[in-house]
């Protein structure tokens, strides 16, 4: 079940490019302001939520393992691209938004990656994989962590020639220049692996948060200067968390109260952590997306951007209330979609719509809840080259 219980556009640069005019009185040309790209690629880590095709799978051994079945991918590329969506996930809606091409999964890489790549793997965890076979953790099937996103990214440095720091030589200085680094979500599936063993939640989200920021220590000291994390949504709200629940453990919103409470307690700590990297590399810009308090923004008023099921699973099976079932879930012959995925906040249970993640881009992007905001990475790009 848990292998991968996890989880803007040309107009964006265009409102930079706005800002950035007037306030230096000067006029953009069209022409400049359509060229103009801030990022010429984008690094991406991280889990499900993020992944774009290096995860695989026809009939895995557990309920997410179908991701390459239909109806993965149903609502935009339509057929499966092994995202765990009905389409486009949040990083693609990023990429879009930055005038650059879907990124490539590392797996899979065909052509050199000039424009990115994407390194993040469903299933995968903050704490290193040796952890869960030593504590007998057999739910975790994944063998890749985010040590092991470093180590594809290393890999894929050397293949271009650049074995040290951005500043080491041209080959790495053209490997980090213009480069955005996307450190999406990854930590949920730690506490998942841990759901009914003797480890205490504060040993993970000790290791968890210590692993994670030795990465992001580790990309910082490369040379990464435009850096963007993202917190642990509110897990709580997913169809599996909701099923796995005593029905007493809820909160207002109707989602699970304990494993809210969990993943915000864990963003607390983190961004602690992040503001004492930027402390420690101030020369680099890093931004944290809250996607916590966005998705609980949605789930507070979903009309209001759309929805009509905020809890229910649009492609799944067993019907109301969470049309969720472990046994047979999306992908497999038992299970079906709905036919309105965009009403839809979840997809199959654990992930979420295309749709959602739309509005949670857009509340990142343009909205408040990047800090500082991503306008003003864009900007400072834009300015610092
Ligand atoms: C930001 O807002 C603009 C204007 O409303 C919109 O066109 C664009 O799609 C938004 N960006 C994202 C990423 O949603
Ligand atoms: C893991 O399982 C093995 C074999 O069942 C047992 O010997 C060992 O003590 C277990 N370890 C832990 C940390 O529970
Ligand atoms: C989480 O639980 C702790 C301890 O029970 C409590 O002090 C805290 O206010 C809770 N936080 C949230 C966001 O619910
Ligand atoms: C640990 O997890 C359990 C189950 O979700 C929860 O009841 C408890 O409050 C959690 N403790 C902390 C410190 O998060």
């Amino acid at each position: 079940m848990i292998t991968s219980f996890t989880g803007f556009s040309c107009q964006v640069i265009l409102i930079a490019l706005i800002i950035l005019s007037s306030s230096f009185s000067c006029a953009v040309t069209t022409k400049t302001s359509t060229k103009a790209r801030p990022f010429k690629k984008i690094y991406a880590f991280g889990d499900s939520f993020t992944d774009t095709g290096n995860t695989r799978s026809v009939s895995g051994p557990s309920g997410f393992g179908h991701v390459s079945n239909p109806p993965y991918g149903i609502t935009f590329f339509h057929h499966s691209t092994n995202r765990y969506s009905d389409g486009r996930l949040m990083i693609d809606f990023v990429a879009q938004s930055l005038s650059l091409p879907f990124l490539p999964p590392y797996r899979y890489l065909k052509g050199n990656g000039a424009y990115g790549v994407n390194f993040a793997v469903a299933g995968s965890t903050a704490i290193n994989h040796a952890f869960f076979v030593k504590n007998n953790l057999t739910l975790n099937i994944t063998p890749e962590s985010i040590q092991t996103q470093l180590l594809w990214f290393n890999k894929f440095l050397e293949r271009k020639g650049c074995r040290g720091p951005a500043s080491s030589s041209p080959e790495c200085k053209a490997a980090f220049d213009d480069a955005l680094f996307w450190v999406g979500e990854i930590g949920v599936n730690d506490y998942a692996y841990t759901i009914g063993s003797t480890v205490p939640n504060e040993t993970i989200q000790k290791l968890a948060i210590s692993s994670l920021t030795g990465f992001l220590e580790a990309i910082l000291k490369k040379g990464a200067k435009y850096v963007v994390v993202q917190g642990l949504p509110t897990s709580g709200c997913l169809p599996l968390a909701l099923t796995l629940t005593p029905e007493d453990d809820r909160d207002n919103l109707g989602c699970v109260k304990s494993v809210n409470n969990q993943t915000h307690i864990h963003n607390t700590i983190y961004q602690a952590k992040l503001q004492a990297l930027r402390r420690q590399f101030p020369e680099a810009l890093i931004t944290y997306v809250d996607y916590w308090t966005a998705y609980h923004t949605v789930m507070e008023n979903p009309g209001r951007y759309g929805f009509k099921e905020p809890l229910k699973a649009c492609c799944g099976s067993g019907g109301p209330p969470y049309n969720f079932d472990v046994l047979a879930t999306c992908g497999t012959p038992s299970a079906s979609a709905c036919k309105n995925p965009s009403q839809y906040i979840n997809w199959d249970g654990v992930h979420l719509t295309e749709a959602m993640y739309k509005v949670l881009v857009n509340m990142f992007v343009n909205g408040t809840f990047s800090h500082p905001p991503f306008n003003e990475l864009l900007d400072r790009k834009l300015r610092g080259g």
